[in-house]
C-alpha cells in the first residue's frame, strides 16, 4: 500500500494514498484532521494569506533544507509527501512559551480580530528563518539578518482588515539587523520616546529556535532512497495521484486509457486553482514536479533555460544569481529586470510554489492576464514544448498564438536569451551605414496595478527591449531590434505591437516621431469589448511607451518630466537620458524615497492614571493565542460527531418566479444528505431568517426571489467541499411571467415610488429657513450631484454558524454574531419553540464591522434549522465568494445639493435630496438619514433642509457598516465645501475653517449631544493642525513640487469631522470564584475592538477600589468570557462604537455591588491584620457566605445617551498622471478620545478604521452586474488596502480633552469615527488632481474651467486618470513645437 508521510510541527503523518481524496487541499486537511487550527481559510484563491504555513523540504544528497510559505489553501495535500509543515502552532504555544513572534505582535498591538495574525506569523517566520540562512555579516544578539526594507515586505500578501498594518509592520522590523528600535511604533515593551528602547526589551528571539525539519523524517527520506528505488516509481497514490520520472513516463500514464480530458489534471505548485476555481474536482493528477527537464536550470553566455516546473521564486533567484556574474555595469540587466518584475507577481506565498510553466499555460490556454508572459515576450523568450507525437521549440508569440493547448501538452522549458551589447552586434541589421556609437541594451518592464507591491492583477503590463545608439551626426538616439509587449489589457494574450515597433526601428527619437507612435499604438492596443475600463488600459499603454522613450527624446529635455513609472523604479539611466532626469533630484532626496514602504510614524498618546489600571495602554487580551492559533473562533470549534455542512444555493436573478432547483444527480448520489428549504420550516415557525427593530425578513425566498443573491435554500453534506460543490453546481430555472421589471437603481424606485418609512422620531431636524438663507447668499450651486457606492465589509472570518441539536427540543448555536441576543431570538421564531430552547453562543468573532450584526442572523438561523430538520450538528462557514453575494453592504446612495454662500466663503444654506438605496428589506436602513445627516451637520451651513427617501429595490440588503450613513454625511459635506472653493477659486481649507461651528451653533445643529463648551474641541484639534507652520509649509512645497513636476502632483487636505455616537443599555455580571479569580460576563461582543481588554481593565479598576491606596492590582485576576445568552440575557447589539464603554459601566456597576458587599468584612479584616490581600478577603467571603456573584444592567439616563466625537486628520498624496496611482505619502490624524480607557487599543482602532476608510475613498469597487448580482465576489477583483497603499507616514495623536461628564469615566468612543478622517485623502487626492487639470488645460488652452469636475468614489487608478487626462499625453505632445515637425528621419 503507498502512503503519504510528512510532518506537521514536528508530528508524523502518514496516510493510506488510497483514502486520500486527491483534491484534498492542505488547509482543509490540518482544519479537519489534525488539531492544528491556526492556519484559516479567509479566501481560498491565494488572495489573504490567512491560510499561510510554512512547508519544508529536504534533500538527502546535499543535507539542506529548504523553507518557504505557501498557501495551504491551494497546496494539494498529495503534493506535500515527504515535507514538513509549521503551522503557527509550531513556533510556540500558551503551554511551552510563545515565540517572540507570538509576543511581539501581541506587544505591538498588532492583532485586533487576530483572524489574520496566524498567518501574518507564518510570514514573518518565513522571512526570519530565510534572512538567517543567507551570508550576511552576523546581526546583533536578539536580531535576525533581516533587513528592515525586507520585513516591510514580508507580510506584503497578507490581508488585514482591523489593524491598519502600521504596528504589523513595526512587529516585522523589530527583528530587523539594521532597524532604529526607537523608530518603532507604541508598544508593551518600552516607551516610546524615552530613549529605553533596546532589544533586551523585546521577547528574544533565537535563531535557531524551531527546528522546521524533524530528524525522523530526514531518516526516513535517506533510507527511502537506498532501499527503494524512487526513481522507478512513476505513480504512487492508488492510481489517483501521480509523479512521473520523466517524460516518457508522463507520457505513458496519459496513453492510458482511464485517462480522458477533464478528469486529469497535470500541476505543479496547484495556484491555479485559486484563479480558476474549478466546478469539478479531478480524478486523477499528475504532479509534474519530479520530471528532470521541466525542472532544469542551465546557462551559458548567450542566455538561460528554465524548466516549466521550476517556481517563480526560485526563477527570480536564478536570474539575480546569474546577473551577478555576467554584468559588471551598473546599468541592471534584463534578467535582474525579469527578476524585479517576477516580484511583483502575486505575492511570495504564491510565488513559492507556482511556476513558471504553469503561468505561461494559463495564458495560452486561458488567456490569463499573465505578466510572465508579456515580459517575457519582450525578452525574446523561446519555449520548449512536447506533444503526444513531437518537441517543438516555438517562439513564445508563436507559443501564446496557437490555438489553446490541449490536455496532453506539456510545457517543457523557457529559454530566455542575454541581452548584452556583445549579444547584440552580430544582429544589427537596421542600422545601415549610419555612423553610431556601439548599440546597447535599453529593457525596462511596466504594470499598473492597485497594489504596488503585487497581489493584484495588472490593469495592463509591458515590457520593452530596444538596443540603441546615439547617431553620432544628428545627436539623436536611435533605437534597433525593439520589442514592444502589452498584456492583461483584456487581450487573449500578451502581444508585440508589431506596426509600432517597425514604424520606430531606425528613426531617431524626437517628440514627433513619439506622438505618431503613440497614435499608432492606440490602434494596436485595444481591449475586448466588455473589457473594465479599455480607454484606460489604451491610455497605458501610450503612458508606459512615453516613460520608455521620453528620457531618450532630445528635444523633450525640459525640466518637469519627472517619469517613475517602470516596474522598480531604477533611476533613468545617466547615459541614456536627456537630462531631465536631474530635476528628479528633489523629489527623491525628500522624505517620501520609495526604498521604503513605511516611514517612522508618531504615535502621541497621553495617558491618564486616575482610574488605574483603566487608561493603560495593556496589550490586547488574547493576543497571543490569537498569534499562535490557539485562539477558538466558531470554525474552529472541533466538529461534533456526525456533524453536517451546509452552503446556500442562492438566486442569481433579481426578481423572478422559481421553478425549481435541480442538483447534479452524481454528486446527490454520492455525499449531499439533505436540502433544505422553507419547506422545512416546522409548524408553529416561521419564515424567518433576520430581524431588526424595523421588522424581520424571510429566510428564504419562497415561491419568488426578489433579489440576485437571496438564499433558496441549503445544500447539506457530510463534507463542506461537497456542500460546496453541490450547490454551485445547482441549476435553477426561472420565470419573470407576469412580473414587472426589477427595481435596480434609485431613479427607478423613485419612479415607482417604492420607499421604505423613515419613523418620525427618527428623521433628522431641519434647520434654519433654506429659501431664506439662498436669499443671503452671493453665489448658489444649483443641483449637484455626488454618487456614492457601496462597500464591502471583508471580515477575514466569513459568516459562520454551528448548531447543535440538544436534549429536549433545543438547540445550542454558535454564531460569529455582533448580536447573539436577536439571533436567539430569530432561531426561536424560525423554528416556532420557546426562547428558553435556544443557546447562542459566541466567545470572538473574526471582525464584524456591522457586517455580523443583522446579516449573521441568516447563517445562523439556516443553521439551526437544517440540524432542526436532520438532528444532527450541522455547521456553515461561507465560502468568500457566496459571503460577498449575500451579506449586502454598506448604502449606495444619491444625493444632490443646492448651496448657497457668500463671497468670503460663508455658506448661507444648503439643501439636499437624498436617495438612499437600501435594497429589499429595511434592515436598519431607516436609521441612516438620521447618521448621515448627523454627520454632515460638521459644518454650520446657515440653514439646512433635506429631502431623504430610503429606496426599497431588488438588490441585497444593503446594512451597517462602519460608520453608517455617517462616512456618506461626512464625505458629502467635504464635497459640497470643496465645490464651493472652487466656484470661488480659493483654497478649500479657508471655506472649511470659515464654516466650522461656533459653539452657539454646535447648540442648534447638534442639540441634547453638544456637552459643556469645553468639551468642543474640534476648533482647537483642527486649527492645530491646519494652521501650523509644517502645514503651511508643506502647502508651499508641493506648490514647488507641481510646478516642478509634470506627471506627478501633490495635494494635501485637512479634513474635520464630528460624528454623534448613541449609548444603549448593556449588562454585566461579575463573579468571584475562591481563588480570587474573577470571570466577568458582559453582552458586548468581542470582536477585536479591544472589549474585553477594557472590560476587564474595568473590573480589576472597580474591585480594586476596595483599597484606596490602589495596592491590588487585579488585573492579572480577571477573564471575561463567551456570551451565552442564556447566562446573561440582554446583551443587545455590539455596533455603534459604544458597546466597550457601555459593557465597562455595566461590569463597573456589578462591581460596586461586590464591593459594597465586601467591604465590611474587609474592614473588619484589617482591623485585625494590617494588610488584607485581595485573596484573603476572598476566601474570608466564601466562609461567611457573601454572595460573590452580582449583575447589573446599566441604562443610560437620558443626559448621556449621545454625546459627540471630534477629529481632524490631514493627508498628502501624490498622484501619477500617467498610470493614475495615488499614493498617500503622509496623513496626520488627531482625534479627541476623552480620556482614552487604554490609548494601545484606541490607536488600534484610530489606524485600523482610517485605513478601511481609505479603502473605501480609494480602491474598493463593489460591483454588480446589470442584475444586481455581485461580481467583485473575491479577492481578485476586490482589493482592500494592502500595506503598500496605507500612508507611508502615518502619525496618529489621541487628544487627552480630560473630564467629560456625560462619558464613562471621561473616555470616548473611537471605533467608527476615524473612519470618516479618510476623506482627507480623497480631498488631497482631487487638490493634486486639480493642479494637474490647471495644467493641462493652460497648457491646450482650454475654455473650460479644471476645477469643475467631481472625483467619483472609490477614487480608483482609472478614475483618477481619467480625470488627468486620458489623452493627456498625446495632449501633451501635441503642444510641443517640435512635435509637429514631420515624423520622417
Ligand atoms: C493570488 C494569485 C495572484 C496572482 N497574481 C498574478 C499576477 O499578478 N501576475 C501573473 O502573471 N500571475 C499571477 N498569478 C498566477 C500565477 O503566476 C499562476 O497561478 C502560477 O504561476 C501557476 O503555476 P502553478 O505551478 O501553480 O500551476 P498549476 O496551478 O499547477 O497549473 C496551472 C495550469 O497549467 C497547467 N500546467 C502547469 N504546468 C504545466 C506544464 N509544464 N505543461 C503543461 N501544462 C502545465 C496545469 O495543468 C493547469 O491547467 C497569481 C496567482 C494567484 C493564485
Ligand atoms: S485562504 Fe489561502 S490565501 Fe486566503
Ligand atoms: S486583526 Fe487582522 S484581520 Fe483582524
Amino acid at each position: 500500500m503507498e502512503k503519504l508521510v510528512f510532518a506537521v510541527n514536528g508530528e508524523r503523518f502518514e496516510l493510506e494514498l488510497s483514502e486520500v481524496d486527491p483534491s484534498t487541499n492542505l488547509l482543509e486537511f490540518l482544519r479537519t484532521q489534525t488539531p492544528y487550527k491556526g492556519a484559516k481559510l479567509g479566501c481560498g484563491e491565494g488572495g489573504c494569506g490567512a491560510c499561510v504555513v510554512l512547508l519544508s523540504t529536504y534533500d538527502p544528497i546535499t543535507e539542506q533544507v529548504t523553507d518557504f510559505s505557501v498557501s495551504s489553501c491551494l497546496t494539494l495535500l498529495c503534493s506535500i509527501n515527504f515535507c514538513s509543515v509549521t503551522t503557527t502552532e509550531g513556533l510556540g504555544n500558551i503551554r511551552n512559551g510563545f515565540h517572540p513572534i507570538h509576543e511581539r505582535l501581541s506587544g505591538f498591538h498588532a492583532s485586533q480580530c487576530g483572524f489574520c495574525t496566524p498567518g501574518m506569523c507564518m510570514s514573518i517566520f518565513s522571512a526570519l528563518v530565510n534572512a538567517d540562512k543567507n551570508d550576511r555579516p552576523e546581526p546583533l544578539d536578539g536580531f535576525s539578518k533581516l533587513t528592515v526594507s525586507e520585513a516591510e515586505r514580508a507580510i506584503a500578501g497578507n490581508l488585514c482588515r482591523c489593524t491598519g498594518y502600521r504596528p504589523i509592520v513595526d512587529t516585522c522590523k523589530s527583528f530587523a539587523a539594521d532597524v532604529d528600535l526607537e523608530d518603532l511604533g507604541l508598544n508593551a515593551f518600552w516607551k516610546k520616546g524615552n530613549k529605553d528602547a533596546n532589544v533586551g526589551r523585546l521577547p528574544y528571539y533565537n535563531r535557531d529556535g524551531i527546528c522546521t525539519f524533524p530528524e525522523f523524517l530526514r531518516s526516513e527520506i535517506k533510507s527511502s532512497l537506498t532501499n527503494l528505488d524512487v526513481s522507478e516509481h512513476t505513480s504512487f497514490g492508488g492510481g489517483c495521484w501521480y509523479r512521473p520520472k520523466s517524460i516518457e513516463k508522463l507520457y505513458k500514464i496519459l496513453d492510458l486509457k482511464t485517462f480522458s480530458e477533464g478528469r486529469v489534471k497535470m500541476v505543479v505548485g496547484n495556484t491555479g486553482s485559486g484563479v480558476y476555481k474549478e466546478l469539478d474536482l479531478y480524478d486523477k493528477y499528475i504532479d509534474l514536479k519530479g520530471i528532470p527537464e521541466l525542472t532544469i536550470i542551465r546557462s551559458d553566455h548567450k542566455g538561460i533555460e528554465i524548466g516549466a516546473a521550476v517556481t517563480i521564486s526560485r526563477t527570480i533567484e536564478v536570474l539575480r544569481k546569474k546577473d551577478d556574474y555576467m554584468f559588471i555595469s551598473d546599468e541592471r540587466s534584463v534578467f535582474n529586470k525579469i527578476a524585479d518584475h517576477l516580484d511583483k507577481v502575486a505575492s511570495q506565498f504564491v510565488r513559492n510554489t507556482a511556476s513558471l510553466g504553469g503561468n505561461l499555460m494559463m495564458a495560452q490556454r486561458n488567456q490569463f492576464p499573465s505578466d510572465i508572459a508579456t515580459i517575457l515576450l519582450a525578452a525574446g523568450s523561446i519555449v520548449c514544448i512536447q506533444t503526444s507525437s513531437e518537441i517543438l521549440s516555438l517562439k513564445l508569440e508563436e507559443f501564446l498564438e496557437r490555438p489553446p493547448c490541449d490536455y496532453k501538452t506539456l510545457l517543457v522549458s523557457v529559454y530566455i536569451p542575454s541581452w548584452s551589447t556583445s549579444s547584440f552586434s552580430g544582429n544589427i541589421a537596421t542600422m545601415g551605414s549610419r555612423a553610431t556609437e556601439k548599440a546597447d541594451v535599453l529593457f525596462k518592464t511596466y504594470r499598473a496595478a492597485p497594489r504596488p507591491l503585487g497581489g493584484a492583477v495588472a490593469y495592463l503590463n509591458a515590457a520593452f527591449l530596444a538596443h540603441i545608439s546615439l547617431d553620432k551626426a544628428s545627436g539623436y538616439h536611435v533605437l534597433d531590434n525593439l520589442h514592444l509587449a502589452f498584456g492583461a489589457y483584456g487581450c487573449e494574450h500578451a502581444i508585440r505591437a508589431r506596426q509600432v515597433e517597425t514604424f520606430l526601428v531606425g528613426k531617431p527619437i524626437t517628440a514627433s516621431v513619439l506622438l505618431e507612435a503613440i497614435r499608432l499604438l492606440r490602434k494596436t492596443v485595444v481591449a475586448k469589448e466588455g473589457t473594465p475600463h479599455a480607454a484606460y488600459r489604451s491610455s497605458l499603454a501610450v503612458a508606459f511607451l512615453f516613460s520608455f522613450l521620453h528620457p531618450i527624446a532630445k528635444d523633450l529635455a525640459e525640466p518637469r518630466n519627472a517619469l517613475q513609472t517602470e516596474v522598480s523604479n531604477p533611476a533613468v539611466s545617466a547615459k541614456y537620458s536627456n537630462g531631465s532626469h536631474k530635476k528628479l533630484e528633489p523629489a527623491k532626496l525628500d522624505l517620501y524615497g520609495d526604498h521604503h514602504i513605511l516611514l517612522s510614524s508618531n504615535q502621541v498618546v497621553e495617558l491618564s492614571n486616575n482610574y488605574y489600571p483603566v487608561g493603560e495602554p495593556t496589550k490586547k487580551v488574547g493576543a497571543e493565542i490569537q498569534a499562535s492559533g490557539e485562539a477558538v473562533y466558531v470554525d474552529d470549534i472541533p466538529s461534533p460527531k456526525d456533524c453536517l455542512y451546509g452552503t446556500f444555493v442562492y438566486s442569481t436573478r433579481p426578481l423572478a418566479h422559481i421553478k425549481g432547483i435541480k442538483f447534479d444527480s452524481s454528486l446527490v448520489s454520492r455525499k449531499i444528505i439533505a436540502i433544505v428549504s422553507v419547506d422545512d420550516i416546522p409548524e408553529g415557525g416561521s419564515n424567518v431568517g433576520a430581524s431588526s427593530i424595523f421588522g424581520p425578513e424571510p429566510l428564504f425566498a419562497e415561491s419568488l426571489t426578489e433579489y440576485a443573491g437571496q438564499p433558496l435554500s441549503i445544500v447539506v453534506a457530510e463534507t463542506q467541499r461537497f456542500a460546496s460543490m453541490a450547490a454551485k453546481n445547482a441549476v435553477v430555472t426561472y420565470s419573470t411571467e407576469n412580473l414587472e421589471p426589477p427595481i435596480l437603481s434609485v431613479e427607478e424606485a423613485v419612479r415607482r415610488c417604492s420607499f421604505f418609512e423613515v419613523p418620525s422620531v427618527l428623521y433628522p431636524k431641519q434647520i434654519g429657513d433654506f429659501s431664506k438663507g439662498m436669499t443671503e447668499a452671493d453665489h448658489t450651486i444649483l443641483s449637484a450631484e455626488v454618487k456614492l457606492d457601496s462597500q464591502y465589509y471583508f471580515y477575514m472570518e466569513t459568516q459562520t454558524a454551528l448548531a447543535v441539536p440538544d436534549e429536549d427540543n433545543c438547540m445550542v448555536v454558535y454564531s460569529s454574531s455582533q448580536c447573539p441576543e436577536i439571533t436567539h431570538g430569530v432561531i426561536a421564531k424560525c423554528l416556532g419553540i420557546p426562547l428558553h430552547n435556544v443557546r447562542v453562543i459566541t466567545r470572538r468573532v473574526g471582525g464584524g464591522f456591522g457586517g455580523k450584526a443583522i446579516r449573521s442572523l441568516p447563517v445562523a438561523t439556516a443553521c439551526a434549522l437544517a440540524a432542526y430538520k436532520l438532528r444532527r450538528p450541522v455547521r456553515m462557514y461561507l465560502d468568500r465568494k457566496t459571503d460577498m453575494i449575500m451579506t449586502g453592504g454598506r448604502h449606495p446612495m444619491k444625493v444632490s445639493y443646492s448651496v448657497g454662500f457668500k463671497t468670503d466663503g460663508k455658506i448661507t444654506a444648503l439643501h439636499i435630496d437624498l436617495l438612499i438605496n437600501a435594497g429589499i428589506t429595511k434592515d436598519v436602513s431607516p436609521v441612516i438619514p438620521h447618521n448621515l445627516i448627523g454627520a454632515l451637520k460638521k459644518y454650520n451651513w446657515g440653514a439646512l433642509s433635506f429631502n431623504v427617501k430610503v429606496c426599497k429595490t431588488n438588490i441585497s440588503t444593503k446594512s451597517a457598516m462602519r460608520g453608517p450613513g455617517e462616512v456618506q454625511g461626512s464625505y458629502i459635506a467635504e464635497a459640497i465645501i470643496e465645490h464651493v472653493a472652487s466656484a470661488l477659486s480659493t483654497d478649500a481649507n479657508s471655506v472649511r475653517q470659515k464654516n466650522l461651528h461656533t459653539f452657539e451653533s454646535l447648540l442648534l445643529f447638534y442639540e441634547g449631544s453638544e456637552g459643556e463648551s469645553y468639551e468642543y474641541t474640534l476648533p482647537s484639534i483642527f486649527g492645530k493642525l491646519a494652521s501650523s507652520t509644517s502645514y503651511q509649509s508643506r502647502v508651499e512645497m508641493i506648490h514647488c513640487f507641481n510646478s516642478d513636476n509634470r506627471w506627478k502632483k501633490r495635494g494635501i487636505s485637512c479634513v474635520p469631522i464630528i460624528h454623534n455616537v448613541m449609548l444603549f443599555c448593556k449588562p454585566g455580571k461579575v463573579s468571584v470564584l475562591n481563588d480570587g479569580s474573577v470571570v466577568v460576563e458582559v453582552g458586548g461582543i468581542e470582536l477585536g475592538q479591544g472589549l474585553w481588554t477594557k472590560v476587564k481593565q474595568m473590573a480589576a479598576f472597580s474591585l480594586g477600589q476596595l483599597w484606596a491606596d490602589g495596592s491590588q492590582d487585579l488585573l492579572e485576576m480577571v477573564r471575561v468570557i463567551q456570551a451565552d445568552t442564556l447566562s446573561l440575557i440582554q446583551g443587545g447589539w455590539t455596533t455603534g462604537s459604544t458597546t466597550s464603554e457601555s459593557s465597562c459601566e455595566a461590569v463597573r456597576l456589578a462591581c460596586n455591588v461586590l464591593v459594597e458587599r465586601l467591604q465590611y468584612l474587609k474592614d473588619r479584616l484589617q482591623e485585625q491584620n494590617d494588610t488584607v490581600s485581595w485573596n484573603t478577603l476572598v476566601s474570608q467571603a466564601y466562609l461567611q457566605s457573601i454572595n460573590l456573584s452580582a449583575s447589573a444592567y446599566w441604562v443610560p439616563d437620558h443626559k448621556s445617551k449621545s454625546y459627540l466625537n471630534y477629529g481632524a486628520a490631514i493627508s498628502e498624496v501624490e498622484v501619477d498622471l500617467l498610470t493614475g496611482a495615488t499614493t498617500i505619502l503622509r496623513s496626520d490624524l488627531s482625534y479627541d478620545c476623552g480620556q482614552s480607557l487604554n490609548p494601545a487599543v484606541d490607536l488600534g482602532q484610530v489606524e485600523g478604521a482610517f485605513v478601511q476608510g481609505i479603502g473605501f475613498f480609494m480602491c474598493e469597487e463593489y460591483v454588480t452586474n446589470s442584475d444586481g448580482l455581485v461580481i467583485s465576489d473575491g479577492t481578485w477583483t476586490y482589493k482592500i488596502p494592502t500595506v503598500d497603499t496605507i500612508p507611508k507616514q502615518f502619525n496618529v495623536e489621541l487628544v487627552n480633552s480630560g473630564h467629560h461628564k456625560k462619558c464613562i469615566l471621561s473616555s470616548k468612543a473611537s471605533g467608527e469615527p476615524p473612519l470618516l478622517l479618510a476623506a482627507s485623502v480623497h480631498c488631497a487626492t482631487r487638490e493634486a488632481i486639480r493642479s494637474a487639470r490647471t495644467e493641462l488645460f493652460s497648457r491646450i488652452g482650454s475654455k473650460e474651467s479644471p476645477l469643475a469636475f467631481q472625483l467619483e468614489v472609490p477614487a480608483t487608478m482609472p478614475v483618477v486618470k481619467e480625470l488627468c487626462g486620458l489623452d493627456n499625453v498625446e495632449k501633451y505632445l501635441e503642444t510641443l513645437p517640435s512635435a509637429n515637425l514631420s515624423a520622417s528621419p
